[in-house]
């Protein structure tokens, strides 16, 4: 039994493998939170100390007991209104402007397997690891303003995961309004904490960011109607100074692509209080009588050091939030016109295009943005889906045959939320678009959003783009979106007289849902991948609906580096879109060999952006290889362990005295350590270095392992190229004292590196 539910104690306690989380019903009713941390019997209610603190609010079924104040006592859901003065969780206001309720547990229930929410994404029980999943739900009460709210607790046990969502529902006759409710909220009753999440910019995606707290709050989040390129709706709260095997960390990531928040605040008793959930800006979403709202679901995760963390979420996002119809399967390895071609093609340059990704070796050819309506260039053209048979100069159907028939399938770009006011679409229905009317809106890339919170408009532009692909010999979709949402104003017509910015943009999330749930519907077998200029919208909640996303604009071998980092913590390799393109790269004109890009881009779906008559036959080659690797490797890579072995800031670097590292390593380990793969890539160079050490992990430390250089820089001159076999080590050897990296000399050359173990008496 993973849920324990102690009626006589009041303490409900839930058991992961290594997690226990706990909480208990107080004297007055309220729920309190006693634990979240590594696995442990117990009764952790006496932990709780009980002082008068003064300025500190006690409830009245307290009598005169002034040490008992919810303003200090560790809470599952804080709710304004009870006393505490802390973040709270959820902020309702009743009809006459009355704010407040204080919840009391009515109910709990425990139930076998997992919760799903209507409309919203939801993490499976799946069948890998889904034994013992249970839900608990804890019903409470405030009779006084009319208020149900539930919350629930998915476990799954093997995966060392609890799932939280709330429900509030109107018990009363009148109107109520919900202007906050978070999805998880956790009480740290002591520690010295620091914040780690991911922020970043359009092209520079999630860069790992570690706040130190002091008294007060820290908030991270989005307020662009997407999760955005700016913060990533994951965060991490560990102890000061934790590293990848040391140090509790609690990570947090919500199943949700719209407006989210994230904070930590520490108290004035050293407390510290973790929540996540939509944001409450502009956020105010009315009840009637008998109406019901649920939060989206938030994934809490517990473990000792960041790899731990990383290793649950990427078993959780492969196996119970990614939806596959042969789960694991190879993807295909694409060749996307855009960096090749930009606008400029017609159906003849992407027949060609297929022909040379056919001779390569590659599977898909994905005929990016321009091939639709008015569309020479980003100003006009969005939401007029059908194929511009002029400029490809033949229908859809018989480019789509026409790309089969040279072998690889076919893939094609939409951004179905968007629409240029240079369009049959706008000039049609122009209150399609968030437009606030009397206002002239904000341009981003000459176009605006469509009102996706209006079932009208997701149908409208559904069925378009269905009955358009609907006799296409079709494989893929690229579903983008290219800028972030505002002048929301929604002539629904139930709406339209009483705007409401927070529950539109909630509801354009759910039409974001619902339109990709279309697809599906009408094209099960074709693969659907994300994308948002980049990675703007690559969360856990896209990733229910698309199992991988194109993880940034930027495709500079070495800048991904770091974007490729920060994403690891949470997101597998098997959802990172990643492509070799041309140099010099198109967005920072940096110069990188060929295997460099290929290592990098190993640790993603894997694909090349490039026009392939520009590469010399040598290239040509290569890439063939480079192709054969990536499908010899692949279970090794998508479903093995993935392992960060540098740190983009961290240990001293003795060679310049700076604190940046001179490479980035990572690698893939097979689970039974029979073999893995480490990839380094050399980002800075100096005279005379000091020896770098490559220390692996999760190797079997008694077993020797071969090992053999799979890819190196051919471009050196001979004198520095290296041999292919390397002395043999045991696991011990490669884990604690690391082995010693051959010099490449410049800068962005990379290694491969394959171990496998020898069999015995060999190596
Ligand atoms: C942004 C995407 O991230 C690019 O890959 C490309 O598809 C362009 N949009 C096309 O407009």
């Amino acid at each position: 039994m993973a849920i324990l539910y102690d009626k006589s104690g009041q303490r409900i306690t839930l058991h992961t493998r290594t997690t226990t989380y706990q909480m208990g019903i107080g004297p007055y009713g309220h729920l309190l939170h006693y634990y979240y941390g590594k696995r442990a019997e117990g009764d952790f209610s006496a932990c709780l100390s009980y002082r008068d603190r003064g300025f500190a609010g006690n409830p009245y079924d307290a009598g005169n007991d002034r040490t008992y104040s919810l303003d200090i006592l560790p809470q599952e859901f804080p709710c304004y209104g009870n006393g505490d003065y802390r973040t709270t969780s959820f902020r309702l206001k009743q009809e006459n402007g009355v704010y407040g309720c204080d919840l009391r547990v009515k109910e709990v229930r425990v139930e076998a397997g997992l919760y799903t929410i209507p409309e919203l994404p939801t993490v499976y029980a799946g069948t890998k690891e889904a034994e013992g999943a249970e839900t608990l739900s804890v019903i409470l009460e405030d009779a006084a303003a009319n208020v149900e709210v539930t919350l629930r607790y998915g476990v799954l046990p093997e995966l060392d995961v609890i799932l939280r969502a709330n429900t509030v529902r109107n018990i009363g006759k009148h109107e109520i309004v919900v202007e906050k409710m978070d999805s998880a909220s956790v009480d740290m009753l002591h520690g010295d904490f620091e914040m780690i999440h991911f922020s970043g910019r359009y092209g520079t995606e999630r860069l790992m960011q570690r706040t130190r707290l002091g008294e007060g709050r820290f908030t991270v989040g989005s307020l662009r109607g997407e999760s955005s390129h700016q913060h990533n709706p994951f965060a991490m709260l560990c102890a000061a100074g934790a590293g990848e095997d040391h140090g509790l960390v609690m990570a947090a990531g919500l199943l949700y692509s719209g407006n989210f928040t994230i904070s930590a605040e520490l108290d004035q008793m050293g407390q510290t209080r973790f929540a996540l959930g939509v944001s409450d800006e502009m956020f105010a979403w009315p009840l009637a009588a008998g109406e019901s709202f649920t939060t989206p679901q938030a994934v809490l995760c517990i473990g000792e050091g960041f790899a731990s963390v990383t290793h649950r979420f990427h078993d959780l996002v492969n196996h119970h939030i990614v939806r596959e119809k042969q789960p694991g399967a190879l993807r295909p390895i694409l060749l996307n016109s855009w960096e090749g071609c930009y606008f400029d093609f017609d159906g003849e340059k992407i027949i060609a295009l297929a022909e040379e990704a056919a001779e390569l070796g590659m599977d898909l050819l994905v005929m990016d943005d321009g091939w639709f309506g008015k569309r020479d260039d980003d100003c006009s053209g969005l939401g007029d889906w059908k194929a511009n048979e002029k400029k490809l100069g033949m229908p859809l159907k018989e480019l789509g045959r026409r790309i089969h028939e040279k072998g690889v399938k076919f893939g094609i770009w939409i951004e179905p939320e968007m629409v240029n006011e240079d369009s049959d679409l706008y000039r049609a229905h122009p209150d399609y678009a968030f437009v606030i009317p009397g206002r002239k809106p904000i341009r981003s890339r000459y176009q605006l959003c469509l009102d996706f919170s209006r079932k009208e408009v997701v149908d409208c532009i559904a069925d378009r783009i269905i009955s358009e692909f609907r006799d296409v010999p079709l494989d893929y979709i690229k579903m983008d979106m290219n800028r972030s949402v505002h002048d929301v104003f929604t002539h629904a017509p139930e709406w339209a007289d009483r705007q409401n910015v927070g529950r539109t943009l909630y509801r354009y999330v759910l039409g974001v849902y619902a339109f990709i749930e279309r697809l599906h519907e009408a094209f099960p077998d074709v693969l659907i991948e994300g994308c948002s200029g980049g990675g703007g919208r690559f969360d856990l909640g896209m990733l229910y609906y698309t199992p991988q996303i194109w993880l940034s604009d930027n495709t500079d071998a070495i800048e991904r580096l770091q974007l490729q980092y920060g994403s690891s913590f949470v997101y597998p390799v098997s959802t990172i879109g990643a492509h070799v393109s041309a140099v010099p790269n198109h967005q920072t004109g940096r110069v990188t060999p060929l295997v460099t890009r290929a290592v990098t881009a190993m640790a993603g779906t894997f694909g090349y952006e490039l026009d392939p008559a520009r590469l010399s036959a040598e290239e040509k080659t290569m890439i063939r290889k480079q192709i054969q690797r990536v499908k010899q490797f692949w279970n090794l890579t998508h479903d093995g362990l993935y392992d960060r072995l540098s740190a983009p800031e961290g240990e001293w670097n003795p060679a310049d005295g700076t604190h940046d590292p001179d490479y980035m390593a990572w690698q893939y380990t097979a689970r039974d350590r029979s073999e893995a793969l480490a990839s380094v890539v050399f980002i800075k160079t100096h005279c005379n270095a000091p020896t770098l050490y490559l220390k692996w992990k999760e190797l079997d430390p008694d077993a020797t392992y071969r090992l053999h250089l799979e890819d190196q820089n051919r471009e050196l001159p001979e004198a520095w190229q290296l041999p292919e076999e390397l002395p043999a080590m045991t696991g011990a050897v490669l884990m604690e004292m690391g082995m010693p990296l051959p010099y490449q000399p410049g800068e962005y050359n990379s290694l491969l590196i394959y171990a496998e173990k020898a069999k015995d008496g060999q190596g």
